[in-house]
């Protein structure tokens, strides 16, 4: 770890708190001018640091930009050291996990990133990713899973980032099949998961799950096709939790990986669904049709009754309430 990143590490855990120059100094065994540039450094980036005289330095409670020492300092204990890439600016941190999924990345690798260029969202469509409000990132999952259980993956995923809204901001979080995550009858949240697969083993060999958040991204910003239907978790004043908020989803996914197929946690994926035993409109070969969400399979397929009374499970594919 560069001193820059030992010195905000050391103000994470200290924000609101001032911390001398000396003691930085000492702490890491490297002199005054060495903490000297990495304040200046840090402060270039953005990070809100003030000092005082015979104080030192600050980092402001307010300070909300996302770092991976700013995750880290929240993680679990024992996840503390899996890998974490922070981008400013990336193209689209799904498509930068993929890559360095197929070099061997380690279960656990996440790439954040403060904003998207080419964000990706599910059936080719674009997610809108603007800088200082979202929360951008992809964790990489070694789930030693066959194909036909990947939609676990994903059914995992929605439930680790609804724990995590409510845990830090009290408000409900449901889930429309299969990942959209709303607050508030909002969008806040979706989740695109892409399969690396072995073909000798049908073995999938990793899953890239992609988050995406909206936290404190306002009303106006959104493009204009969004505005009815998007919306943040947070009103932009309220500052502060989008390190601790993608430590808790990556704390939350890891712990809900180690038992998978064991499938606990599709009860409380089934509590949270918005579109059980609820009239629907469900998308397939290119077609909306009529149906009615009757339950969520061990595979986390959707069981539909259709408008000719058949009984059919959907495994992937769109959905939406049907207002009577
Ligand atoms: C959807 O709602 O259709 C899924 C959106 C998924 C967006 C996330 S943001 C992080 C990751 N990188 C991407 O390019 N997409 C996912």
């Amino acid at each position: 770890m560069t001193v820059k990143n030992k010195v905000l590490h050391i103000l994470e855990s200290n924000k609101g708190k001032y911390i001398s120059g000396q003691n930085l100094a000492d702490l890491l065994l490297v002199s005054r001018t060495a903490i000297w540039k990495a304040i200046k450094s840090l402060k270039d980036e953005g990070y809100p640091i003030s000092s005082a005289a015979n104080k030192g330095y600050i980092l402001s409670p307010d300070s909300d930009l996302l770092s991976s020492e700013g995750i880290r300092l929240h993680l679990r204990e024992e996840f503390k050291t899996i890998p974490i890439s922070f981008y400013k600016s990336i193209e689209s941190t799904n498509s930068e996990a993929k890559l360095i999924a197929v070099q061997q990345a380690e279960h656990g690798t996440v790439i954040v990133a403060e904003e998207q260029t080419k964000g990706r969202g599910r059936f080719g469509r674009d997610f809108f990713s603007p800088a200082d409000s979202g929360i951008y990132m992809s964790i990489i999952i070694k789930p030693e899973l066959n194909i036909e259980n990947s939609v676990l993956v994903t059914t995992a995923a929605a439930v680790a980032v609804c724990r995590a809204i409510e845990k830090l901001t009290y408000q409900v979080a449901k889930i429309k099949w299969v990942n959209d995550i709303f607050v508030n009858d909002k969008k806040v949240c979706g989740i695109l998961t892409e399969a690396v697969t072995n073909f000798e083993s049908g073995m999938m060999d990793s899953v890239i799950v992609g988050i995406g958040i909206n936290v404190k991204t306002k009303k106006e910003v959104f493009p204009v096709e969004l505005q009815t239907t998007a919306g943040s978790i947070l009103s932009h004043k309220d500052n502060s939790i989008r390190n601790q908020l993608a430590a808790e989803i990556i704390n939350n996914l890891l712990i809900i990986s180690k038992n998978l197929e064991e499938r606990k946690f599709l009860e409380e994926y089934k509590e949270r669904s918005m579109i059980l035993n609820e009239h629907i409109l469900y998308s397939k070969d290119n077609q909306w049709h009529k149906g009615y969400a009757i339950d969520i399979d061990e595979y986390g397929g959707l069981v539909i009754f259709t408008a000719d009374k058949q009984k059919i499970t959907l495994n992937s594919g769109e959905v939406s309430i049907r207002k009577k």
